[in-house]
């Protein structure tokens, strides 16, 4: 399949009432899990990286892994960058091959959100990109914020302007491990859906009851984004795998666990976003 945009796929999520999976990578062995587990499943993925990664591990590494794996995958897959805290790195990941990009000026006054936004989508053209307003809450990236529900007026205003391909609204959804399940607003999810016609994106769904993400979905969210989840899937295996055969040294053989333990994650999780099937 060839790396494709996430315009296509994300049009046809929010017409079939299902989401994509976006998935969060941070080394390839979780690049390989969550494409093992999308053509397990035949779903359409999203693989995306954010700013703290791409620190760790340049966006050139990511683009490279992800486009030669997905032109041998059979299923469409697309790089997404999460969270862009600057154009000038909305930018390079353009230009080192990113599929699409999130620029996330959240926490910036309405009108500068709007023009950091707006100039993103002109720089990357054909490429979809994803915006927010209001804020998610919880810890990315080591940044901490409370939650800012999203003002669903405010949401078509921002969308229209911008010309962004998908929204991420703010609804009670935090990132990183939940101290006690969240209170979502989806009367107002409902409400911005029935203003905004664009994909919508849930973050911080890590914790987020299945049966609660699956009300999103039907009420119009059409990417659901899974970091902490994979994480953590990924580093319990790695360390069962280590205590478990405490002489082990070749790092193949733990990685591999944690692999495995991500591919599964990644393929029950495709299964609550309703994206099976689909690719
Ligand atoms: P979680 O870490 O809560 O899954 O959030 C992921 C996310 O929204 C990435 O943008």
């Amino acid at each position: 399949m060839p790396f494709v945009t996430a315009r296509e796929m994300l049009t046809a999520a929010r017409a079939g009432k299902y989401a994509i999976g976006a998935f969060n990578a941070e080394n390839m062995e979780m690049v390989q899990a969550i494409i093992a587990g999308a053509q397990e499943m035949r779903a359409p993925v999203m693989i995306q990286t954010t700013p703290g990664t791409l620190k760790y591990a340049d966006p050139m590494i990511f683009a490279g892994m992800v486009s030669r794996l997905a032109a041998a995958a059979k299923v469409p897959v697309a790089l997404h960058l999460d969270h862009g805290n600057s154009f000038e790195l909305a930018e390079y990941c353009v230009k080192q091959g990113y599929t699409s990009v999130m620029i996330d000026g959240s926490l910036l006054p309405f009108e500068e959100n709007v023009a950091l936004s707006r100039r993103v989508v002109e720089m990357a053209g054909e490429l979809p990109v994803e915006a927010e307003l209001g804020t998610v809450g919880g810890k990315e990236d080591g940044h901490s914020a409370g939650v800012a529900y999203t003002d669903p007026q405010q949401a078509e205003e921002f969308v229209r302007r911008t010309g962004i391909c998908s929204f991420a609204p703010a609804i009670g959804t935090a990132h990183g491990v939940y101290k006690a399940e969240p209170k979502l607003d989806l009367g107002r999810l409902g409400e911005i859906a029935e203003r905004v016609s664009n994909p919508l994106v849930l973050h911080g769904t890590s914790g987020v009851p299945d049966e609660t993400v699956r009300e999103c979905i039907r009420r119009g969210v059409s990417k659901v984004n899974y970091a902490t989840d994979l994480s953590i899937t990924f580093t319990n295996a790695a360390k069962a795998y280590i205590a478990e055969n405490p002489n082990a040294f070749d790092p193949k053989k733990y990685l591999g666990a944690a692999r495995a333990a991500v591919t599964s994650r990644v393929c029950e999780l495709i299964r609550v976003c309703g994206s099976d099937g689909k690719a």
